[in-house]
């Protein structure tokens, strides 16, 4: 028995991809399952520790409303925290994000208010920092591009996982950029545990693409978490091949995911494809029933 949903956080388990890459020999890839945390996705961490930090330091305080741009994920994680917790949540997201996410932050009695379309995450983000400035006293904005208790919450406790689950085998990390909260946490964690581990990150080919939760960094605000620097390298991912992948992890290892994990598993191949032997760990952010317009 457990006294709230979310200590089910986290412990999420780490998956051997068997079929898929089977060329690469002497290369294990292996998928951590985030869709197993209670909120649906890898979000619930960093959401999680964003709250508590904003509690622990009087900013978020009885009757303040928890508001941030979110492309989706991120405001369900809220949505299902603050409901868990007693604080209400205002999520700005863009108008297309896609029904099903709209649906479940509303089933958790999050408040949606709408950016344009046309702008995409940065046009979230311009909209949710307008209302923080308007009214100040009635929100506690995590603000999960600049917080850095976002790529904390990964440092701490998904590459802890990784290099527990994997015997301290892990060789290379790979995963896309949203915040990019996950890379560079989990990247962070890793390179401590050992130096050695490789950091690659993943990203949308183009500005316009079809993979949600990612971002195309030299067309985007650049998160202030993120930092360059800290990783060996980058993979530009096309729309469809991701998307393909993502149908055939269902179909051939029996994993339903989303997009942006297809395009995680991509990434995962190409550093297969350039090493003789190594453990490679990538993340399946979201399950692909998230995907689904609706129940009807
Ligand atoms: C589906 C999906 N994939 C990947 C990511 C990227 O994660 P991060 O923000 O940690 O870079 C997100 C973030 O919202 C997401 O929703």
């Amino acid at each position: 028995m457990i006294s709230s949903i979310l200590e089910k956080i986290g412990n999420t388990p780490l998956v051997r991809i068997r079929e898929i890459g089977k060329e690469f020999k002497n290369v294990e890839i292996y998928a951590k399952c985030e869709f197993f945390n209670p909120g649906g996705s890898v979000k619930d961490r960093p959401a999680h520790r964003m709250i508590l930090e904003g509690i622990k330091a009087g900013q978020l305080t009885p009757g303040k409303t928890i508001m941030d741009p979110t492309s989706g994920n991120t405001g369900i994680a809220y949505a299902m925290i603050g409901a868990a917790l007693g604080y209400p949540v205002e999520l700005v997201v863009p108008g297309n994000v896609s029904e099903r996410r709209k649906e479940v932050a509303l089933a958790f009695g999050a408040k949606l208010t709408f950016s344009s379309e046309m702008e995409g995450s940065d046009g979230a983000i311009r909209l949710a920092k307008k209302l923080k400035e308007e009214d100040p006293e009635k929100y506690f904005m995590p603000d999960q591009y600049n917080n850095p208790f976002n790529p904390r919450a990964h440092q701490d406790t998904t590459a802890a996982e990784i290099w527990n689950q994997t015997g301290g085998r892990v060789t290379h990390f790979v995963t896309g950029i949203g915040t990019s909260g996950t890379v560079m946490g989990t990247g962070r964690g890793l390179k401590a545990f050992n130096p050695k581990v490789q950091v690659y990150a993943v990203e949308p080919a183009n500005p316009l693409h079809g993979l949600e939760g990612l971002k195309h960094m030299a067309s985007s605000i650049v998160p202030g978490i993120y930092d360059e620097n800290e990783l060996d390298g980058k993979f530009p991912i096309e729309t469809e091949p991701a998307w393909d992948l993502s149908e055939r992890l269902a179909k051939e290892e029996g994993i339903f995911v989303g997009h942006s994990s297809g395009a995680n598993l991509l990434g995962a191949l190409e550093v297969a494809s350039r090493i003789k032997e190594g453990v490679v760990v990538t993340i399946f952010t979201d399950s692909g029933d998230r995907y689904f317009a609706g129940l009807g």
